[in-house]
């Protein structure tokens, strides 16, 4: 078993580089599917979801070939099944992705879903819905795998009003509409940097998406799309990550290769709370060592509202924080089973339904404490950095879902975190 030892009680100073987006990448490498030549993606990011929606494309017949790093050479054209009901697609929420994309390109699909997740059910019904609108007769197999088959016209464009604004029905009707006959438009569409990032890579290769980042999306579906290189967004989520460790141990770093204008909602907060930003065209200065922070309330939203995927990692930070803080988690129905995780460290939090009640300020000790998602997991580190006690942190491969390099990355902050061997109660050695 594999775990993260930290031993925090210092504050992070240095500089640390973002990666490509994950929640970018894991459409955009599925969206190449569409695609009728291949494409070179980069600044992808070097984490276990997208080595595993790249195995799910192989086994598909596409070829996948890591050309560095960060960039991936995917030849679509060999694709010979769109059916993806293995294992791999199975443990992957993304997977859903491949349904848009299969029935856009080739009017079928039969992709297995995963169950619920740790912060409760997640529904698809906008997907199908959108599918459905468009013209594809879809059906659950067995409860756990969606067959999606349109008639020998194809599919054709529609107005689609989504019920609730969500950021995969949006993109995966963009995937369907991009090669569906006429005009699709899909009103109440969530407006994420990811879904401008799709639109942007779907356009670049011929299609014809407009107005993403808005919440009306108009798609003209095309009959062709050409071969491109395509470089991918930052990862907002990941940037925030940093600000919430640094603020959590009142140091000072420099985060690169990001856009600031993605962070406005997690910027603001952070200066309400007494941070000093500073913002340059693709880095920003994050100083939480000029005054005392104050106390702050958040209510996730979808964006531009402050992103519900950092929601844990600022609540481990208010714990730090002297004074009441509430946040209110208004995207998921049960996103706060981590907290049970914190307060094994002393965390005084309350949950009141989606509310956190969080008396920061008081002192933490150090526990075995395990990562119950991959933000729950970040949240666990920003805590246990917290701690001048060694914390160590379980279930670590869902962190590794979502963070490149992330102990790399903190090290390179001054913390002190290593990635660790067990078997039982002994320890094996140090992997990283
Ligand atoms: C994406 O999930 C992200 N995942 C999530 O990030 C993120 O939390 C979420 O968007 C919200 O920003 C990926 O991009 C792979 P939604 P998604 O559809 O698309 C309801 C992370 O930590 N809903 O926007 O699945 C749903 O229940 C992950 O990186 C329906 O009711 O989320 C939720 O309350 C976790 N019916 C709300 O909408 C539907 O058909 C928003 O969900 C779809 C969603």
């Amino acid at each position: 078993m594999e775990k993260f030892v930290v031993t925090g009680g210092k504050p992070l100073f240095g500089e640390v580089n973002i990666s490509g987006a994950k929640n970018a990448a894991v459409a955009i490498i599925p969206a190449v599917i569409l695609c009728d030549e291949p494409c070179q993606i980069d600044n992808i990011p070097n984490i276990s979801d997208v080595t595993l929606i790249s195995k799910i494309l192989q086994q598909m017949g596409a070829t996948v070939r890591r050309i560095n790093k960060s960039s991936l050479y995917i030849d679509p054209t060999r694709i010979r099944t769109c059916s993806a009901v293995t294992d791999l697609v199975r443990g992957m929420r993304a997977s859903y992705y491949l349904l848009g994309a299969l029935i856009g390109r080739y009017g079928n699909a039969k992709v297995a879903l995963p169950g619920g997740c740790n912060f409760g059910i997640r529904p698809i019904d906008q997907h199908l819905k959108g599918f459905e609108a468009l013209g594809a007769q879809t059906r659950l197999v067995d409860g756990a795998i969606i067959e999606a088959q349109c008639g020998e016209d194809g599919l054709e464009g529609t107005h689609i009003y989504l019920d609730v604004v969500s950021v995969g029905a949006t993109m995966n009707i963009m995937l369907a509409a991009s090669r569906a006959k006429g005009l699709t438009v899909i009103e109440n569409a969530a407006k994420e940097p990811h879904i401008v990032d799709l639109a942007n890579f779907l356009n670049s290769m011929g299609a014809d998406v407009r107005g993403a980042g808005t919440d009306v999306i108009k798609i003209r579906g095309v009959s062709y799309m050409h071969g491109i290189t395509y470089s991918i967004i930052p990862d907002q989520i990941e940037a925030g990550t940093y600000m919430c460790a640094a603020a959590a141990t009142r140091g000072c770093i420099t985060i690169k290769n990001i856009t600031p204008k993605h962070l406005e909602s997690i910027s603001a907060k952070f200066r309400e709370m007494g941070v000093k930003i500073t913002e340059y065209d693709e880095a920003i200065t994050f100083d939480a060592t000029v005054k005392p922070l104050k106390r702050c309330n958040i209510k996730t939203m979808p964006h531009p509202g402050f992103p519900t995927d950092c929601q844990p990692q600022f609540t481990a930070l208010l714990m730090s924080v002297p004074g009441t803080s509430i946040v209110n988690e208004n995207v998921w129905d049960n996103r706060f089973q981590y907290i049970s995780e914190l307060i094994r460290m002393g965390a005084h939090i309350s949950v009141e339904g989606r509310l956190a009640i969080i008396e920061g300020g008081t002192p933490l000790t150090a526990a075995p404490v395990k990562a119950t998602d991959l933000r729950a997991g970040a949240a666990m580190i920003i805590a246990a950095l917290q701690i001048k006690g060694t914390t160590e942190i379980s279930s670590i491969q869902f962190i590794e879902r979502g963070y490149e390099d992330v102990v790399e990355k903190f090290r390179s902050l001054g913390a002190d975190i290593k990635k660790v061997y067990f078997t039982g109660d002994n320890e094996q050695g140090i992997t990283a």
